[in-house]
């Protein structure tokens, strides 16, 4: 079993950043595991585009520094993106994770942290980049759904799929029952690739892949619902 370090970074542990905008479930997940002693990261802050995010309360409860940037007082995309790259720099992140944040990002701001910038998507990537990703699999009658977490790009959701897990869709599901399966297996997933992150043995290449131990991820990894998650 591999023993995580990630004390990369003259011996620290990976600054992690984690953006929200609602419930901060994978940022609980990310919370327990980094208390369990499974992901070697100290958290760097938590920032949040809405100040009613359940969230912060979570990054509180943990001592964790949280900010508020609202998009309400930017009119223009850019000027919110240049506001939230401030803060980020301040936080001095080597590490990113969008949880649930629910705000496209300009290309300059994801250009600024592209390939330390992971998010995580509840579809099998490439299906159902966007919103509404339960309804879509349930309408086109798939009987497979997931979750990905992928590296950032500028192309909303296009980024290089580095981690999924896959869910059966049953007869009665419906949205929420479908979205609830799937969110189980985000809490998996990503304290996963955020551990593979912070050992540094996942990175995004200047070919635009992923590579995990310097092996290309043609296809992400996949972990299966009773599979133990490999390190
Ligand atoms: C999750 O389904 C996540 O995939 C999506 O937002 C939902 C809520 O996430 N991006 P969280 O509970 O706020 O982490």
């Amino acid at each position: 079993m591999h023993q995580p370090t990630g004390k990369g970074r003259d011996g620290q542990y990976a600054r992690l950043a984690v953006l929200i905008s609602g419930s901060g479930s994978n940022l609980q997940a990310l919370i327990d595991e980094q208390q369990r002693g499974n992901l070697p990261v100290q958290f760097a802050g938590v920032i949040s585009n809405r100040a009613d995010a359940f969230g912060l309360e979570r990054a509180k409860r943990a001592g964790i520094e949280t900010k508020v940037l609202s998009h309400r007082g930017y009119g223009k995309r850019a000027d919110y993106d240049a506001a939230l790259g401030t803060l980020l720099e301040a936080l001095r992140p080597d590490l990113i994770a969008l949880a649930g944040f629910m705000r496209i990002l300009t290309d300059g701001l994801v250009q600024a942290w592209e390939g330390r910038m992971l998010n995580i998507h509840p579809s099998l990537l490439p299906r159902y980049p966007g919103l509404q990703t339960h309804q879509r699999a349930l309408d086109a009658g798939d009987s497979e759904h997931g979750a990905t977490v992928h590296f950032v790009t500028p192309e909303l959701d296009g980024g290089p799929p580095v981690v999924q897990a896959k869910v059966p869709v049953l007869p009665d599901d419906d949205a929420d029952r479908l979205a609830a399966r799937v969110l189980v297996q985000e809490h998996r997933i990503y304290p996963l690739a955020l551990l593979w992150m912070a050992e540094e043995r996942l990175r995004l290449a200047a070919d635009g892949a992923a590579y995990l131990d310097n092996r290309r991820l043609d296809q992400p990894v996949v972990l299966t619902a009773e599979q133990r998650a490999p390190s």
